[in-house]
């Protein structure tokens, strides 16, 4: 059994499609395709737990290995991946896979929107968070000195193919990073969403293989519904940035180490951006309760200083004017009317911002 999902962009338009066992629908589109090359970028855990499973594929298949985690996104590991594959004299009939979490995604998508001018590449992730959010949506990036997803391009995928098997082998932490992902568009779209999230938390994190497919299966359809109104983030698109600009000040100042994962970031940038939507009475406390203790139930620390005993303050404001969502200082969140409905506010003072993050520093 699978689901299938289309992100609508006309001539661009592709599909997602969310099961188990479902490496028969690559067979299947390569079946439909004529690629002379097909050329797996994956990373070293992956390729250890699950590559295997694409080795049968095709017989033109070919492998390019980085080392797992975030560094595979910086410029040197970018410049030796297009290197080796440049290597393997692709011509533009060459198809990228991506096979792997957010990393090995972006890394490939910004290296398939680049060799030869552009060339095809398909989307296998097998993290919880890739398959409801870095997969979808065709935003592909590698990392500065100047900051994390700085170079990048707009490059849609031609298929996503979710298979819940790979998520066996995923660590519960990657699990849980994800899943705040996935309780965002409950908070940002869909109430019902939320709503069965709050009561099925416990399936979920057993890693129930039926629930799981429901409900990467519902993420993949907001995200696809959002990005096709909204492909280059021109405004609606700017909603699934919900607790980002928040989380993002922790991921930078603790350097995208371990201490904090993306996913972790964003739920307490989630709560925090609660508190502020509370702070300006869009919703209320029992609301903001809501949000609280389903984020709580859901295991992720929310408390700043069981991560780190002292944030210095002066560092976390720098980080904050940094961040690529701010215009002229004025500081843009992404804050709830309710829980399923998000809006975007600009013009937002520090003072707002500062009253938030005192209440979670003291
Ligand atoms: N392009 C976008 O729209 C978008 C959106 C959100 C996040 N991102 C990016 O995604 C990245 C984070 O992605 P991530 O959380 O998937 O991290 P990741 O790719 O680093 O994967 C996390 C860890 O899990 C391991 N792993 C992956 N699949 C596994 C499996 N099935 N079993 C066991 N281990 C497995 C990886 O080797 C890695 O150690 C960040 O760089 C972030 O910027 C991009």
């Amino acid at each position: 059994m699978f689901n299938k999902v289309t992100l609508d962009l006309q001539e661009k338009s592709y599909q997602i499609i969310v099961g188990s066992a479902i490496l028969e629908h690559l067979k299947a589109f390569l079946e439909t395709h004529n690629y002379s090359k097909i050329i797996v970028i994956s990373d070293e855990n992956v390729i250890k737990f699950h590559g295997e499973k694409l080795k049968n594929i095709s017989q033109s298949i070919d492998f390019v290995v980085v080392k797992a985690g975030e560094n595979s996104k910086s410029f040197a590991v970018f410049e030796k991946t297009c290197e080796e594959i440049l290597q393997k004299n692709i011509d533009r009939k060459t198809l990228l896979i991506a096979l792997g979490g957010g990393v090995v995604g972006d890394l490939t998508g910004f290296c398939a929107s680049v060799l030869l001018r552009g060339i095809d590449f398909i989307q296998i992730p097998t993290t919880l968070l890739s398959m409801v959010d870095s997969s979808v949506g065709g935003k592909t990036a590698i990392n500065s000195q100047a900051g994390k997803n700085l170079i990048g391009s707009f490059y849609q995928p031609k298929l996503v193919l979710c298979d819940i098997d790979f998520l066996e082998t995923l660590p519960l932490r990657e699990l849980r990073s994800g899943y705040a992902e996935i309780v965002k568009y409950g908070f940002i779209y869909d109430k019902n969403f939320f709503e069965f999230l709050d009561e099925n938390l416990t399936e979920i994190f057993a890693k129930n293989a039926q629930i799981l497919q429901k409900i990467i299966t519902r993420s993949c359809e907001i995200k696809a519904q959002i990005v096709g109104r909204d492909e280059k983030e021109n405004g609606e698109r700017a909603l699934l940035n919900f607790g980002h600009t928040f989380g993002h000040i922790f991921e930078t100042e603790t350097n995208y180490s371990a201490e904090i994962l993306h996913g972790e970031a964003v739920a307490l940038g989630m709560l925090m951006a609660s508190q502020m939507s509370l702070d300006f009475e869009f919703i209320d406390e029992d609301e903001f309760q809501k949000i609280f203790k389903h984020l709580q139930k859901s295991g992720f620390e929310l408390n700043l200083k069981n991560i780190r005993q002292n944030w210095h303050q002066e560092n976390l404001i720098k980080h904050l004017f940094k961040d690529k969502k701010t215009e002229n200082n004025q500081l843009t969140f992404i804050l709830l009317d309710r829980i399923g409905k998000a809006q975007i506010h600009k013009k937002i003072s520090l003072e707002n911002f500062l009253k938030v993050l005192k209440k979670f520093l003291d």
